[in-house]
């Protein structure tokens, strides 16, 4: 099905090196019926040619603000107005301050500065511009202006460094603008999320925590709202943005997680994937324990935190349609996981397996991958490999259809009553 079919695209590629990316990303929004009509920067012409973009786009490619033919025939304010939806990709550091700050004196960016439709941008830079506050404080500026965002992600870059920068794979962000443009699949839905770690307070000062990182929370949040839902996020502490157009909740305790989570009922789709602390100290005290104060390392007795999940799940009035829970096994995965969905009374369990692989590493807890077993009542599927970003997408599609299921089987007890 070409789920983009007769949708208009203006892609404006920037410069950098994931300028390449782009090309392929025609490839695929063509594939799925759009038409492609782009706009290449000074620095992206020096990464892709305007020949191989016109080639697979089959328009002419806009470059010159000053072309007095372009502006005769399609003139920057036009190539906005016939547009559905403007991509930006890659999004360089530059290009995203000029949107920020609205400066206007190329064609892209003057064309932004025009936009009466969405944006969505594809950052990609190295990832210490990424990190530099100006970078985020323009990216939050425009999150906040309601600018979409896909990416980047973490990992090694052409420039020989590694972490946050790069550019989104074209199939993830062909979703992104499906996202923007296709049927939202879960439009007038309430998701409730929950990501990161808890920290259970010692004193002010100390805690009890995790190295959940969010990342695989977050990337939930987001590819629901993408799908259409609104989305209430709750956090415990991590370093990540706030994804766009999501309800971001932080708390720091699993009391404080419970009690976000109740406030935000009701909900139709509940996913947990917070890894909530099982215990916490039976006291916190209100001032910092002094090591000269005590004589010998403190004892710190244990008390058993309440069952988030267990608990949303099993509520009488208010339980959201769809609950799903995770789990990370470090051995018999298929019959720990099949008996937890039992114990916590949730539809889906998303299991994946922790701990070394065969070359000692960590195989998921702050990986940017991950390989995930869906266990439903009936089924326990093996999903392959994927970055977390894709296994969220993976999974909001599922829940879109097992929501259309629902809905489909409610119309027909409705009519047979
Ligand atoms: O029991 P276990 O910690 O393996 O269960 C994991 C699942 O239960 C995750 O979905 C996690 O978010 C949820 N959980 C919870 N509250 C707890 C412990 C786990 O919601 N106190």
């Amino acid at each position: 099905m070409h789920s983009l079919k007769g949708k208009k695209i203006l892609l404006i590629i920037s410069g950098g090196i994931a300028a390449y990316k782009a090309l392929e990303l025609i490839r695929l929004l063509r594939g799925e019926g759009a038409g492609v009509r782009c706009i290449l920067t000074e620095g992206g012409s020096h990464f892709v040619t305007a020949l191989s973009v016109s080639a697979l786009s089959e328009e002419k490619v806009y470059s010159d603000l000053w072309s007095l033919t372009d502006e005769a025939e399609m003139g920057h304010i036009r190539l906005s107005r016939e547009a559905d939806l403007i991509v930006v990709a890659p999004a360089s550091a530059d290009l995203i301050a000029k949107l920020t700050h609205g400066l206007a004196n190329d064609l892209a960016s003057t064309v932004l500065l025009a936009a009466d439709k969405p944006i969505l941008i594809a950052p990609a830079m190295n990832p210490q511009m990424w990190n530099n506050p100006a970078t985020q404080s323009n990216i939050a500026t425009l999150r906040a202006r309601g600018v979409f965002q896909c990416g980047p992600e973490a990992g090694d870059m052409a420039c020989g460094e590694t972490g946050w920068g790069r550019m989104s794979e074209p199939a993830a962000l062909l979703e992104a603008v499906k996202g923007q443009l296709g049927r939202k699949a879960l439009s007038g839905m309430h998701a409730l999320v929950t990501s990161g770690p808890t920290y259970e307070a010692i004193d002010p000062v100390r805690f009890i925590g995790n190295r959940s990182s969010g990342k695989q929370g977050h990337a939930i949040a987001s590819a629901l709202s993408e799908a259409g839902a609104r989305v209430t996020l709750v956090s415990g502490p991590v370093a990540l943005p706030d994804p766009a157009g999501v309800k971001t909740v932080y708390v720091e305790s699993a009391r404080e997680m419970l009690e976000a989570c109740k406030q935000a009922l009701p909900a139709d789709i509940a996913v947990f994937a917070a890894a909530v602390g099982d215990w916490r100290p039976s006291v916190s005290k209100d001032r910092k324990i002094k090591k000269s104060n005590a004589s010998s390392a403190p004892d710190i007795t244990l008390t058993e935190n309440p069952d988030i999940l267990h608990t949303i799940a099993t509520l009488k009035k208010e339980r959201p349609r769809l609950v799903i829970g995770f789990a990370a096994e470090t051995e018999n995965l298929e019959k720990n996981v099949r008996a937890k969905l039992k114990k916590k009374g949730c539809d889906w369990i998303v299991a994946n397996e922790v701990g070394p692989d065969e070359s000692g590493q960590e195989k998921a807890f702050g990986r940017e991958s991950n390989q995930v077993y869906l266990c439903t009542r009936s089924d326990f599927e093996h999903w392959p490999k994927a970055s977390k970003r894709e296994i969220a997408l993976k999974l909001a599609e599922r829940i879109a259809q097992e929501i259309g299921d629902h809905e489909q089987a409610r119309k027909r007890r409705n009519k047979k009553s």
